[in-house]
């Protein structure tokens, strides 16, 4: 994975580019034509109204909706559509809202969740401690016990343990969705120094949010999309809150 290039004026490789996606829901056209790209070592911001479109955007990004037209195009790839599966097999990873964790079982299951290594049909719990352990520490999330159910950790460590899962399991892009919604200042602060983290250290990522401070400290890029459309993408540096809300709500027309 490459490290992210210190520098404005150079792009890192680009992970995903979407041309000209068009879904419609019977007579509801959702995405009227959308092209946007994720690049490695990059935060992307999607934000936009309720409605705007975002949803079923990162829906097609993960193989969950097929578009009625439009390329998706993977690591040089291109492809009509994509499956979950193979979405996730090329690594693009969605952070779902409940997170998909089994509460119960400790942090280690959680990570090693249908990919449990055994020998001779034992598992081999103290070497998956161990990778998981070092996993944590890699991507820097805080977890002193992995032997602890995720029941017991906090809303961020939780979000922790999940992307430290797709990322086991092979993420490159890791899309979140409104991934603060149910948090409280701490750790939403967590999951934002996490997200910056994962695109300091090459991955690409996404996220969806309705909160501009967030939306403003974490990315690099923001996209404003309306009615289906991308209106305007912007170099975070370069724009104002008030540029952003006034794109997303219409007040402020596109040359
Ligand atoms: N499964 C669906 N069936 C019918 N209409 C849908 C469906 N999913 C989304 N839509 C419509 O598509 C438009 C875009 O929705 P969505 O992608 O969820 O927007 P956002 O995530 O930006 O709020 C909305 O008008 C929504 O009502
Ligand atoms: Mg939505």
């Amino acid at each position: 994975m490459r490290k992210k290039l210190n520098c404005e004026t150079e792009k890192t490789n680009p992970f995903l580019i979407v041309k000209d996606i068009q879904k419609s829901f019977h007579h509801i056209q959702a995405l009227r034509g959308v092209s946007m790209t994720a690049y490695e070592g990059e935060v992307l911001a999607i934000v936009g109204d309720n409605g705007a479109g975002k949803s079923t955007l990162i829906k097609i990004m993960s193989g969950v909706l097929s578009p009625d037209a439009g390329i998706i195009q993977i690591s040089g790839e291109r492809y009509k559509r994509l499956t979950p599966k193979l979405a996730g097999e090329i690594g693009v990873s969605t952070v779902y809202q409940d997170l998909a964790l089994g509460n119960t079982m400790d942090v280690t299951a959680n990570l090693f969740l249908g990919e449990e290594i055994s020998k001779f049909g034992f598992l081999k719990k103290k070497e998956m401690n161990r990778q998981a352990e070092k996993l944590l520490i890699d991507l820097d999330i805080n977890i002193p016990d992995v032997t602890v159910p995720v029941g017991n950790l906090s809303g961020g460590q939780r979000q922790g343990v999940a992307v430290a899962r797709l990322v086991h399991r092979g993420g490159k892009l890791l899309i979140f969705d409104e991934p603060t919604a149910a948090m409280g200042v701490n750790e939403s602060n967590a999951v934002l120094r996490l997200i910056k983290r994962l695109a300091n250290q090459g991955y690409a990522v996404i996220v969806i949010s309705h909160n501009m401070p967030q939306v403003f400290h974490v990315s690099d890029r923001i996209c404003v999309m309306r009615q289906g459309r991308v209106m305007k993408e912007l170099k975070t540096v370069d724009t104002t809150m008030d540029e952003v809300v006034s794109l997303i709500t219409g007040s402020l027309n596109v040359e």
